[in-house]
């Protein structure tokens, strides 16, 4: 299975340009043969809003949206993609990512963790991350600063999870260091496609990656650098959780020790 990250500069609340930016990552993992695609977060709106009327003019309804109908029909030819879309809803807006595989919408993840102004914009997403099927292999999803729960890869990999597709538009320098971990602790793959550029003095990091279930960073692309960068997997291979010949990281858990975690205070 050929997997893909795909990095690239959105233009704030430029949706025409950032669509054509968007064909252009598209066009170029479709010459390479890629099965599976990841792009940055709000990469039909940009990150950096003055208010939230910037971010309601950017945003589209998935999968009604010229960008969801752009991702739609790449995925037609038996392809799965995920996106970071400025999401519009009945209730409001959202930090998503639409999921769309084989000319269809399979479902949408709302960001749960949302950072800093995102705050003043996005409503926090209220259902867990996804994991969906796809050619017998099964990919979560979260969203840029999910990474720093890591409940949130655990989940996931719980869930059956064996390649976590991680849209990012990143601005803490930590997190691309963080993944090699978060796939060390739940041996699973995961593919961070970052946003580059700098958009109202906020400065985003590239260096979008994709790492293995050891932790090895298998691709890396340069901090300013435009396209894709793919690499041939075996999901299948996370399905080992065994860390030594003793220790699973998965089965040597001790939940009932933990249940803090997942108290209120
Ligand atoms: C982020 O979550 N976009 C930093």
């Amino acid at each position: 299975m050929k997997l893909a990250v795909g990095q690239m500069e959105p233009k704030i609340c430029n949706t025409e340009e950032n669509l054509v930016r968007v064909k252009a990552i598209l066009k170029e993992a479709e010459k390479a043969n890629v099965d599976v695609l990841v792009l940055p977060e709000l990469c039909n709106s940009g990150y950096v809003f003055k208010d939230i009327s910037e971010a309601t003019d950017s945003a589209e309804s998935i999968p009604k949206g010229p960008l969801s109908r752009e991702l739609i029909a790449w995925s037609e030819r038996g392809r799965l993609v995920v996106a970071g879309i400025c999401e519009h809803s009945d209730v409001g807006l959202y930090n998503s990512a639409g999921i769309f595989a084989r000319g269809k919408h399979i479902a949408t993840y709302r960001k749960i963790h949302l950072f800093l102004n995102e705050k003043d914009w996005f409503r926090p997403g209220q259902e867990e991350p996804p994991v969906i099927e796809y050619n017998g292999y099964h990919f979560g999803v979260m969203i840029c600063f999910d990474w720093i729960f890591p409940e949130v890869t655990r989940l996931l990999a719980l869930k059956g999870a064996q390649v976590i597709l991680h849209p990012a538009n990143l601005v803490l320098p930590y997190c691309q260091n963080a993944m090699v971990t978060r796939s060390i602790e739940n041996r699973v793959f995961t593919a961070t496609a970052n946003r580059i550029g700098t958009e109202r003095e906020v400065e985003f990091s590239g260096l979008s990656q994709i790492t293995d279930i050891r932790g090895n960073r298998l691709c890396q692309m340069k901090k300013e650098e435009v396209g894709i960068v793919s690499v041939i997997i075996d999901p299948a291979l996370a399905d080992n959780k065994s860390i030594t010949e003793r220790n699973d990281v998965l089965g040597d858990r001790q939940p009932k020790l933990y249940t803090r975690i997942t108290q209120d205070d």
